[in-house]
C-alpha cells in the first residue's frame, strides 16, 4: 500500500514569494507530480504549516490546490497554522471532542493516527494529557492491527542547536509513556524541521522529510539566527508492506533521470 506525505507548506495569501522562493508554485508542482507519478497512493497527509502565517487567503489557495489531488488527503496543524481559520476554509476537517485537529484513518496497512502537536502562538509544539488520553484510545482502538504516527513536531533534539533550543515538542516524556505500552506502532512520521532525516527514538523508526518551500540548514553548531536554505523541495513516497515500512524522499522537481546509452545499446543487441 502507497501514501503520500507533504509538509511545510508555508503558503501566503495572494500566492506570494517568500524567503525567495513561491510557496504555492512549489505546492502546485508537487500535486502535478503525485499526479503523475504517484495517484495510486491511498492517502495523502500534509503534517503541518500548511500556511505560513494561517490567514484564511493560504487555505483558501491550499483548497484550490487539493481540488487536484487525485486522492484523499486529511489536514495537520503545525505551529505556523491557525485552527478556527483552517476550520473556516475546510470545515470537515477532522477533529477530536477536545478541539484538537487530531484523527485516525484505518487502511488495510493499519491506522494512522494523525496528532496534533500545535500550540497556539509558539514555535514548540505540546503533548498534554488530553492528548494521551486520546491517543491511548487511538492505539486501544486498533485491536494489533499496525499503528503509525504523525506529528508535526519532533519529539526529541535533531542536533541543530537553533531548532532544538526553541521548536521542539514540549511533553515528550509522556509521550514515550503513552506509547509504551503498544508493540503495534511501526513508524512515526514527522514535519517542522525542513530537512530529510531518519533515525529512531526510544526505538521508534521516524522520518523528517523537507517542505515544499524553503528548508533548513545542516548547520550542527550554535548559530545566532535560524539558517535556511534553497535545498530541493520534497515530498514523501511510503509504501506500507507487511513486513516493512519504505519511505523515499522525492526531489519532485529533479528532471535528471535517465537511461545510460549502454544499457540501451545491451538491450537493442538482445531484442
Ligand atoms: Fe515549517
Amino acid at each position: 500500500m502507497k501514501i503520500v506525505q507533504i509538509t511545510d507548506l508555508h503558503l501566503v495569501p495572494g500566492k506570494q514569494d517568500m524567503h525567495g522562493v513561491n510557496p504555492y508554485e512549489r505546492l502546485s508542482k508537487c500535486v502535478e507530480d503525485i499526479q503523475q507519478n504517484h495517484s495510486d497512493a491511498e492517502l495523502c497527509v500534509i503534517s503541518g504549516d500548511l500556511a505560513h502565517k494561517g490567514e484564511v487567503g493560504a487555505y483558501e489557495d491550499l483548497s484550490e490546490i487539493l481540488t487536484r489531488l487525485p486522492m484523499p488527503y486529511r489536514l495537520m496543524v503545525g505551529n505556523h497554522d491557525h485552527r478556527d481559520n483552517l476550520r473556516s476554509v475546510f470545515p470537515e476537517t477532522a477533529e477530536d471532542p477536545n478541539g484538537f485537529i487530531q484523527s485516525s484513518v484505518d487502511l488495510d496497512a493499519g491506522r494512522l493516527i494523525l496528532i496534533d502537536s500545535a500550540e497556539k502562538g509558539e514555535k514548540y509544539g505540546t503533548f498534554c494529557q488530553e492528548r494521551a488520553t486520546w491517543l491511548t484510545d487511538q492505539l486501544e482502538g486498533c485491536d494489533g492491527r499496525p499503528a503509525y504516527l504523525f506529528l508535526h513536531h519532533p519529539p526529541f533534539e535533531i542536533g541543530i542547536p537553533y531548532m532544538d533550543g526553541m521548536r521542539m515538542l514540549h511533553g515528550a516524556d509522556l509521550l514515550a509513556d503513552t506509547i509504551a505500552p503498544f508493540t503495534n506502532i511501526r513508524h512515526m512520521f514527522l514535519g517542522h524541521v525542513h530537512r530529510p532525516i531518519a533515525g529512531s527514538w526510544r526505538g521508534l523508526p521516524f522520518s523528517i522529510f523537507r517542505g515544499t518551500a524553503h528548508q533548513v540548514a545542516l548547520r550542527l553548531e550554535e548559530t545566532e539566527y535560524l539558517v535556511r536554505s534553497h535545498e530541493p523541495p520534497a515530498y514523501g513516497v511510503i509504501l506500507l508492506n507487511t513486513d516493512s515500512v519504505i519511505v523515499h524522499y522525492h526531489d519532485y522537481l529533479d528532471n535528471t533521470a535517465f537511461v545510460a546509452e549502454a544499457d540501451i545499446a545491451r538491450r537493442q543487441k538482445q531484442l
